[in-house]
């Protein structure tokens, strides 16, 4: 390992053993290692596939076919995968009751297979599913894809879709309100593989920089947030974590 990432690591873990009150913020980066493919740079998955052809509420409308073929295949690729020593490094730390929250923006439920318990789902989970029926409500956790594409409510009959935020589309309040009081209690963020590029969630190591919090950046390249960032990791999540992990005196 370079000499610098092992300076800025002690920094790092000097940073976070000072702090009250640490939470980690996560993108698409840490589950890379597992297996599954990031949505932007090399190989991204809005490299081979439009955004607004298959994540949006009017491409659903439009084609719902298309759109839970698309889910029914990243299902089946997350469903292979498990959890990689950076999540692992991340629930161990929340055990050791440094990190009090995780929130992330990744919906294949990797997290909380490593361990991890006070997880926030900014765009939901990829693991549920709900009726387009508003009066319906009905919404239910799935361990598979659907049997029969595009699924039906078993209530109503009306169309069910993904539980997951698409673009153009709100953040699930409740999850967003907790996810803002979390930032305003932490006075330090690790933040792990994201882009930092879709907002609000993007919002998140912000707020918890803006009310004089510390922003601990874990990421292969500089990222939208790395300008604000009071240190950087440059490395991979499934590397780094555990390295920062055992600075910590955690064994992973
Ligand atoms: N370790 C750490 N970081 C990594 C690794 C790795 N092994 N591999 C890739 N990265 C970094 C990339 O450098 C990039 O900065 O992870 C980031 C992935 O960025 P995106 O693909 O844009 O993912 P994310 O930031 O989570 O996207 C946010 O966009 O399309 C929507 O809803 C989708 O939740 C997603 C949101
Ligand atoms: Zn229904």
């Amino acid at each position: 390992m370079s000499e610098s990432l092992e300076r800025e690591l002690d920094r790092a873990a000097k940073m976070i053993e000072r702090a009250e009150y640490v939470i980690a913020f996560t993108g698409a980066g840490i589950s890379a290692e597992s297996g599954v493919p990031t949505f932007r740079g090399k190989g991204g998955l809005w490299e081979k596939y439009k955004p607004e052809e298959i994540a949006t509420p009017e491409a659903f409308e439009r084609d719902p076919r298309r759109v839970w073929e698309w889910y029914k295949w990243r299902m089946e690729l997350i469903a292979k995968t498990k959890p990689n020593p950076g999540h692992i490094a991340l629930a161990r730390m929340e055990e050791a009751g440094i990190v009090k929250a995780i929130i992330t923006q990744n919906v294949d439920g990797l997290h909380q297979r490593a361990g991890s318990k006070n997880v926030l789902e900014l765009h939901g989970s990829i693991w549920r599913v709900r009726c387009v029926n508003p009066s319906c409500g009905y919404r239910a956790t799935v361990r598979e894809p659907p049997k029969e594409i595009p699924p039906r409510c078993p209530r109503c009959g009306s169309l069910l879709r993904p539980d997951v935020v698409w673009f153009g589309e709100p953040l699930p309040s409740r999850v967003w309100e907790q996810a803002v009081i979390e930032a305003g209690n932490a006075d330090l963020v690790i933040v792990v593989g994201t882009s930092g590029v879709v907002m609000p969630a993007a919002m998140i190591p912000l707020l918890v920089k803006q009310h004089g919090g510390v922003i601990i950046e874990v990421n292969v390249e500089p990222s939208n947030i790395t300008v604000s960032a009071d240190v950087f990791l440059k490395g991979k999540a499934g590397v780094v974590l555990p390295k920062l992990a055992e600075k910590l005196g955690l064994k992973i």
